[in-house]
């Protein structure tokens, strides 16, 4: 048994996957990082079409929430609740206005995990979803602009709780948003990461078998991939180094045209929670 969950659940925590429709309103995604604005929203919502496509071939169970106008983010479900091990943690985002886009979430979450505990965010502590990194089970999280130290405080707690250890990593926040943004765990052994943003060196010692492999800094948005416990990794188009190095590790790429996603600063882990 087994399977693998991307960014905070294992790949063999992958059987379900939480997901929200594009709002036509999603040209007014923010967009300070990868891209300057959706243009083309028929097009972002064939991309999300294909993506969805693409987990239901990996065999996962997709439920698709309906999309909000009122959060040109709302697609980006990622960054609104932290699934861990039975446990799921309610962030307050770092945006305000994304703050609104978490109840239909949180509602579907707890009536479909029935058993799992359910903790929150209190006071002045922010976290998005997309800073947490999970690497088999050890923990990163992303210190960024929109997660701060109480947040990272709360996840420590719960992780503490769960005997899984948690690293921290600070994100040049000039150029980048999140730590998914700029790395992440196609197999639970191996760690993609972009120069310029990152170093092996941010993630610490890590077990004889894992390894840190960094990418070309022009590649950057590749190295956010999703993969499953069976070698399937979702991985977007026009990245070739990242592409290629995933066919050297015996893995089978699924490439994703993500042009308008990117356009929104929204990675593929951005567009899932795992459960
Ligand atoms: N557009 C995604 C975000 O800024 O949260």
């Amino acid at each position: 048994m087994g399977r693998s969950i991307m960014a905070t659940v294992r790949t063999d925590q992958k059987q379900r996957a939480l997901m929200r429709a594009v709002p036509n309103s999603f040209s007014r995604a923010l967009a300070s990082y990868f891209g300057s604005g959706p243009t083309d929203i028929p097009l972002a919502k064939k991309q999300h079409a294909a993506y969805v496509q693409s987990l239901l071939d990996c065999g996962l169970e997709v439920t698709i929430l309906p999309a909000d106008e009122r959060h040109p983010d709302c697609i980006f479900v990622e960054d609104q609740a932290i699934v861990i091990d039975g446990h799921v943690l309610l962030p307050v985002p770092g945006h305000p206005s994304r703050v609104a886009e978490q109840p239909p979430i949180a509602d579907f979450l707890s009536r479909q995990l029935n058993g799992f505990q359910v903790c929150g965010m209190f006071g002045e502590a922010r976290m998005d979803g997309g800073d947490i990194l999970r690497l088999g089970d050890i923990f990163f999280v992303g210190r960024s602009q929109r997660t701060n130290e109480q947040g990272i405080e709360t996840l420590r707690d719960l992780l503490s709780h769960l005997g899984h250890e948690l690293r921290i990593i600070d994100i040049p926040t000039d150029k980048a948003l999140h730590l998914t943004s700029i790395s992440s765990t196609p197999t639970d052994k191996i760690i993609l990461a972009a120069e310029g943003y990152l170093t092996p060196e941010d993630f610490g010692e890590l077990p004889d078998d894992c390894e840190v492999i960094m990418m070309p800094e022009e590649e950057v948005y590749g190295c956010n991939t999703i993969g499953f416990e069976n070698g399937n990794v979702l991985v977007a188009k026009g990245y070739p180094t990242v592409l290629e190095t995933l066919k050297q590790k015996g893995l089978k790429p699924i490439v994703l045209d993500m042009d308008q996603i990117r356009e929104g600063d929204g990675s593929i882990t951005c567009c899932s929670i795992f459960f």
